[in-house]
Formats: C-alpha cells, structure tokens, sequence
C-alpha cells in the first residue's frame, strides 16, 4: 500500500461514523521510529509548536533517543490508528522536567505526569482523533502507573491543542510565566485532568 493510499484509508476510516471504534494502539518509541518523529516534527501545523529546540538531527537523537528519553523519566510511544503509525506521544515525571513551572503549581508530587502528543500529517487533524488519542492515553496511564493527575501545558496561541485537550476531559488550571524554563517559551496555559 502507498503512503497516499494508507492516509486516504485512515481518513475514510477516521471519518465515518464507527470513527469512535478505530482502533488506536500505543506502541513503546524505538531507535528506528526517531527519522520519522523528526520528520514529523518539520511539519507546519507541528513545528511551531514542537517543544525541543534541537535544530539538527543528531541533537534531536540525542535528545530523543529511548534511552535519552528514560533518563529524563519520560515515556515515549508511537501511536497506531488501525495499525498505521499516524503520531507520537509521551507522559513524564511532571517534577523532573520544567521544575521552574511546576514549583508554581504547588510541587506536584510522584502521582503528577505531564503529557504531549503530535499527530504527524496534518491531513487526519481536525477530524477528533487527537481527542480520542488523549482520552486512550489518559486510560492507558491511569490503568498501568499510579499517577492520579495528568497535566498538559500548550502555549496559550496553540488554540488546537487547548481545544483538544479540553474536549478530552482536561480542565484549565492558570496560565504561568514560562521564560525563564528550558522547555518552553513564553507563557503555558496548564490544564489537568485526574483519576
Ligand atoms: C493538537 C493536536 C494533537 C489536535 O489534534 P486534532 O486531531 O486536530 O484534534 P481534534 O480533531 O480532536 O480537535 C479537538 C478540538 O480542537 C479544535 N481544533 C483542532 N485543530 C484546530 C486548529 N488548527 N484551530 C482551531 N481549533 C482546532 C477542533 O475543532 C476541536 O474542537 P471543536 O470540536 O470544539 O471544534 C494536533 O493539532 C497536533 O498534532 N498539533 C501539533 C502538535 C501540538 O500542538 N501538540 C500539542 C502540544 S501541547
């Protein structure tokens, strides 16, 4: 099958109304998905928003590779709409990462992950699978760790990603002065949702 007519089969797929039975799977990132997050990460509707600032493709390995990734205590998977890789998605210890924000928030403790997703062609968004990857996602962390609170933080112009979010049974907290973390710029508009 070509690339065109896989997207074309997950866009009629995606579309119909079974659309809410698609079966969307997560799988564990491996070194051989890496070229194609960075290649998804290029992507119009994804690079404005795309949270690393790696600008060449060794330092995004290096910052994205399996075992990178494990030693932020961050979990990375690709995510599969009927067997079709169609993004990627991480959850990580919300305080290891960006401690300047989440010390405004109160210290979240160990039951505290934070997440992020990117769906990878710009074709399939706005079609209510990036709502249905984070409730599956949601389900998936709440069912196999302890966490009892999930956080999201888009920046405020990132309307797709609030929306998304939102519809996913995500409540908007605050919005918090980022600039002075690493991981970020400008302000964030942090959003929860708990077990
Ligand atoms: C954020 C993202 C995952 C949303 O996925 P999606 O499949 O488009 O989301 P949905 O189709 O479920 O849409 C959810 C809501 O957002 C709205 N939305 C989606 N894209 C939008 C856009 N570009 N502008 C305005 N609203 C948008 C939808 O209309 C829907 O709201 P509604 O039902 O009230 O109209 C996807 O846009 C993406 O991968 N973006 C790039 C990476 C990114 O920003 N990740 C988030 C980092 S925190």
């Amino acid at each position: 099958m070509t690339a065109r007519t896989t997207t074309l089969a997950l866009l009629a797929l995606i579309s119909t109304a079974a659309a809410t039975a698609a079966d969307i799977s997560f799988r564990t990132f491996q070194e051989d998905d890496l070229p194609t997050l960075f290649q998804w990460t290029q992507a119009s509707h994804v690079a404005p928003w795309w949270w690393s600032h790696a600008d060449t493709y060794e330092k995004f390995v290096d910052e994205f590779s399996p075992s990178a990734q494990a030693k932020e205590c961050q979990y990375p998977y690709m995510v599969f709409v009927d067997g079709e890789p169609v993004g990627y998605i991480h959850y990580y210890c919300a305080d290891k990462l960006c401690k300047e924000c989440w010390e405004k928030y109160g210290k979240p403790g160990a039951g505290t992950v934070g997440m992020d997703l990117v769906i990878g062609d710009a074709s399939l968004t706005r079609r209510g699978l990036g709502t249905r990857i984070v409730d599956a996602f949601v389900t998936k962390i709440f069912s196999e760790t302890d966490a009892t609170r999930i956080i999201a933080d888009p920046t405020p112009a990132n309307t797709a990603a609030i929306r998304c979010f939102a519809k996913a049974g995500f409540a908007r907290v605050e919005e918090i002065d980022a600039s002075s973390c690493v991981k970020t710029t400008g302000k964030i508009v942090l959003m929860a949702r708990s077990r």
